[in-house]
């Protein structure tokens, strides 16, 4: 089939909408029509040619919510009509890594994924016969895409593809840092460094969790009004007294739990630093620069900090997802705060200045027909 897709075809140029070819699904594939699609920091991130592991041509997008059009041969969770939310960190539930507890990492398609290909290691995208790459293993900046059954979580229909596309990434992985990667305690101390989509999420995800006090950091006033929208019981302008600050309003220990999410390593380290002597623990959402390193001073990790990181919240894609848009659905997330601009397809390059003005948190591409 035809579709329309927004496609990069050089780094640090603007993405190009046109049309593709799209091939059948193959065995354990299915065809989802996108409905909604958020634009995230990491789709700018490849498209700006400065990450190290980015391919072109391909077609971005990866924060997703559609339809199941087509199922291939096998395919047995997933139904034609199924609402779905795409996901760039899949759940085989069979390999070592989906069978245990204490990751989200899948090991099943990760090679393949990396280079752009489905598992398989073909594409179903094409322009006239030349192969374009899948982006995440998602391509999510299209009119339909053919994804793994194992990278689509089966959502609750009721929810509308505007809200539930932004668990696809930035909302989950904040969300999903509270709650299961660091199961926060109730009643426990927070801090969370950045006021974006994931350090929202994580404010979110610290209150759900029953935190008594919640401290959100970040450099814009306007961003901590959101958080405090979101949760958070004290909020802070950042900068080089920041550790010394929280230190001091907990009681000169720290936090029992911080989390960053700025990417950036020396608000890395504030957090680490933040954490609460004796058990702190310290979570790393942000992705930092290449070749960037995290300074931690070993007296801080002997006097009993953690530090862990985390990758999509922990979130367990196809078990959790639904979970968290289901919470979203009995009232307990407030979502369209983060739905900041409705754009077109053709608009996709709006939605990457939006983002890098700070205007709003979330621009979401609408597709039409849904
Ligand atoms: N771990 C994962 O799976 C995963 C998934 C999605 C995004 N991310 C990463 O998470 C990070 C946050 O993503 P986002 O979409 O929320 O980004 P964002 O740019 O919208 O938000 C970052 C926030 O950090 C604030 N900030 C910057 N410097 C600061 C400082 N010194 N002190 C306090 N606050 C500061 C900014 O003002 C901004 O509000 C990024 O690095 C992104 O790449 C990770
Ligand atoms: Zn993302
Ligand atoms: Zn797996």
């Amino acid at each position: 089939m035809r579709v329309r897709a927004a496609v990069l075809e050089q780094f640090a140029q603007p993405l190009a909408v046109q049309q593709l070819d799209l091939a059948e699904p193959r065995a354990g594939e299915v065809l989802v029509r996108v409905a909604a699609c958020g634009v995230c920091h990491t789709d700018m991130y490849t498209a700006s040619g400065v990450d190290p592991s980015g391919y072109a041509p391909t077609v971005l997008g990866h924060e997703g919510a559609g339809v199941v059009e087509v199922v291939g041969e096998g395919v047995r969770s997933l139904a034609v009509g199924d609402h779905v939310v795409t996901l760039f960190s899949p759940q085989c539930r069979e390999c070592e890594h989906c069978r245990s507890p204490k990751t989200n990492i899948c090991l099943a398609i990760r090679d393949q994924q990396g280079k752009g290909l489905l598992p398989d290691g073909t594409t179903r995208l094409s322009r006239d016969g030349e192969p374009i790459r899948h982006f995440m293993g998602t391509s999510t900046f299209a009119e339909y895409t053919v994804m793994p059954e194992i990278a689509l979580a089966k959502v609750s229909p009721e929810a509308p593809f505007d809200r539930a596309c932004l668990f696809a990434c930035g909302l989950s992985t904040g969300l999903g840092a509270a709650m299961y990667s660091a199961k926060v305690e109730s009643g426990s101390t927070c801090v969370v460094f950045g006021a974006g989509m994931v350090g929202l999420g994580a404010v979110a995800g610290c209150r759900l969790q029953g935190a008594e006090r919640i401290v959100c950091v970040d450099l814009s006033e306007e961003r901590l009004q959101r958080a405090r929208g979101q949760g958070a019981t004290d909020v802070m302008l950042g900068g080089p007294d920041t550790v010394e600050a929280i230190v001091e309003s907990t009681g000169g220990f720290g936090a029992d739990y911080t989390f960053e999410a700025t990417g950036s390593v020396s608000v890395m380290r504030q957090a680490v630093e933040s954490a609460r002597m004796g058990w702190g623990l310290a979570t790393m959402c942000g992705v930092a620069g290449k070749g960037e390193t995290l300074d931690i001073v070993p007296r801080y990790l002997i006097t009993g900090r953690r530090v862990a990181g985390s990758s999509f919240g922990g979130v367990k894609g196809r078990d959790q997802v639904p979970q968290l848009v289901q919470r979203y659905l009995d009232g307990d997330i407030d979502v369209d705060a983060f739905l900041s601009h409705r754009i077109t397809l053709d608009e996709v390059n709006k939605g990457f200045e939006l983002m890098e003005a700070q205007d709003g948190i979330r621009s979401v591409i609408e597709f039409g027909g849904s």
